[in-house]
């Protein structure tokens, strides 16, 4: 058979259209240093872990100095290392090592917003209204007689209004956290600088850039600021209410015009540097943002946000593939990330509950049956690594981590928690420290200090060293399938006729895929071989529930 095998190669322009991308969350992956937070030099020496799962290219969330009001996305200096974390020269050995391991990689980059402790706001802080230091960011006067109310109804993403108000009166725009001030985008100050950061990590061999809340840079500033109105939804759910490209801050079409820019800079390197967008908004809008001139790709949350059911989930496979091919753009597909509920967990709830409202603060989160999870989430990994496109993982899916839902309330550290009134618990869950050796205190990940978050009591049974030898583990499953993933090509996806409740598409030189989601075992394609399957086949041979299986025809 010809070897279809991704070709990762310097050279190779494209390495970055059908790749599986692992996705590092610095703070909890390994602690070298032994302080309770993860840090670069422990994601060094565990990049043999990725190499043998086979990733392709591992994305750092943000490792930038920071005070850790939003888990690392409130960055003071862009192109910096958190002394936490380690030291630039870290960063160099790590990439260094990366590269010697045939690894990409990615970072994470952060144009929306700074820390308010980042020396631009501060000097804003000081300069006072009317000030070119306040130009940088989104400074207004209030509302009211005394200019005391928010200058409009924006809304942060994280609960409440999306105004603070500072000593002399004045207001500033935050649609996260009250320590993550918006930059603004008008000013050419704020662009220049975001160049120079981009070519700082380019130059130092960084092969791609995570790019977050893409949706977010363009904002209407026109006076008087326009509000958003009652129109039912206070975050980027109100994409779908408007007219596209009419809201005041979310997904503008202004914004495309930085990207396009930026696109020179990464075409101006050997290969040139891949990018993709973080941007929660709808599927025909989305694909905008992978324009070949622009970033090339985006994250598809439709996926994502898609139920456990075969008639949805060929609809968004359908749609996604469409979209991605309208812009001239490759496929992703991601199943978890550091914001979202962990998809063992996730794919288990009840059909129409909120993930995020499911971690509520008073415990009565309904519980989830790991077995029944495991599996579900093991045949959706199948399905995922058998699409046309890029897949991202989020570290620890490999181990078939649960979501941690009963985090005590004292260790939660995610800003939703305060933001919304002690209602919701936020993203900690899917944050907990990896378990790496099962007999290690921590489970292995740092030999001294507590974790930043609590592990739970059953954590060291997830264990890489637990599950490394075992062929029925999670991590053996991802392996292997990592590794037969380049039999279904780059070609396109074909849907093949299947009884309700169950997937089936061929792809390139007659590799198959079958997805059971329905109660009723599901009868494999005759004549075909079975390549791997999520779980075991019925004495029949048939497909049972929840189950995956890849097969050549
Ligand atoms: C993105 C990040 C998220 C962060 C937010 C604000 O959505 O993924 O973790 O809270 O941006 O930077």
């Amino acid at each position: 058979m010809a070897d279809l095998s991704p070709d990762l190669s310097p050279r190779n322009p494209d390495w970055w259209r059908q790749a599986v991308i692992y996705q590092v969350y610095p703070r909890s992956f390994a602690d070298a240093d032994g302080d309770g937070l993860g840090d670069l030099k422990g994601i060094a020496q565990r990049l043999d872990h990725l190499a043998a799962l086979g990733v392709d290219a591992v994305w750092l969330s943000p490792f930038y100095p920071s005070e850790l009001a939003d888990g690392g996305y409130d960055v003071i200096d862009p192109r910096g290392v958190d002394d936490r974390l380690g030291t630039l020269d870290d960063f160099d050995a790590l990439v260094a090592e990366a590269h010697r391991l045939g690894l990409k990689v990615i970072v994470d980059i952060v144009p929306n917003h700074t820390s308010h402790l980042h020396p631009w706001f501060q000097e804003a802080l000081r300069a006072g209204p009317g000030s070119a230091a306040r130009e940088r960011y989104v400074f207004r006067r209030g509302r009211g007689a005394h200019g005391e109310l928010p200058p409009s109804d924006w809304q942060s993403v994280f609960g409440g209004s999306a105004w603070r108000r500072v000593p002399d009166g004045e207001w500033y725009l935050h649609l996260f956290a009250p320590e993550q001030p918006d930059l603004n985008w008008d000013n050419e100050e704020v662009r220049a600088d975001f160049r120079t950061t981009l070519r700082f990590w380019s130059d130092r061999g960084v092969d791609g850039f995570r790019v977050d809340v893409a949706h977010g840079l363009a904002k209407d500033l026109t006076e008087p600021l326009r509000d958003v109105g009652d129109i039912g939804a206070t975050g980027e759910d109100a994409l779908p209410l408007v007219p596209p490209g009419s809201h005041p801050y979310w997904d503008r079409d202004e914004v495309h015009e930085i990207y396009r820019d930026w696109r020179k800079i990464f075409d101006a390197y050997r290969p040139p540097r891949m990018a993709v967008a973080e941007a929660w908004v709808p599927g025909a809008r989305r694909a905008l943002y992978a324009r070949p001139d622009e970033l090339g790709q985006a994250f598809n949350f439709e996926y994502l946000e898609a139920r456990w059911d075969a008639e949805e989930l060929r609809d968004v496979i359908t749609g996604s593939l469409a979209t991605a091919r309208a812009a001239g753009a490759s496929a992703t597909w991601v199943l978890s990330n550091h914001d979202v509920v962990r998809h063992a967990s996730r794919l288990m709830l009840p059909p129409g509950t909120d993930p995020a409202a499911w971690l509520l603060a008073d415990g009565r989160a309904p519980a989830v049956d790991p077995a029944a999870g495991l599996r579900r989430a093991r045949a959706a990994t199948l399905l995922m690594l058998a699409l046309p496109g890029s897949a991202y993982l989020y570290q620890g899916e490999e181990l078939g981590l649960p979501e941690v839902a009963d985090l005590p309330v004292e260790v939660l550290q995610d800003p939703i928690w305060e933001q919304t009134g002690h209602v919701r618990k936020g993203r900690d869950g899917c944050r907990v420290p990896l378990p790496w050796t099962a007999g290690l205190p921590h489970a292995g990940f740092g030999a001294r200090e507590e974790p930043w978050l609590p592990q739970p009591a059953g954590w060291p049974s997830y264990a890489v060293d637990r599950q490394r030898s075992d062929p029925d583990s999670m991590l053996s499953l991802y392996r292997t399938a990592i590794a037969l993933r380049p039999r279904f090509g780059d070609g396109p996806l074909t849907w093949l006729p299947a009884p309700d409740g169950v997937l089936a598409f061929s792809r390139a030189d007659g590799a198959l895929c079958v997805v059971n989601l329905a109660a009723t075992p599901a009868d494999l394609p005759a004549r075909s071989r079975l390549l791997l399957s999520s779980g075991p086949l019925d004495d029949a041979g048939r497909l049972p529930q929840d189950t995956a299986a890849w097969l050549h025809a």
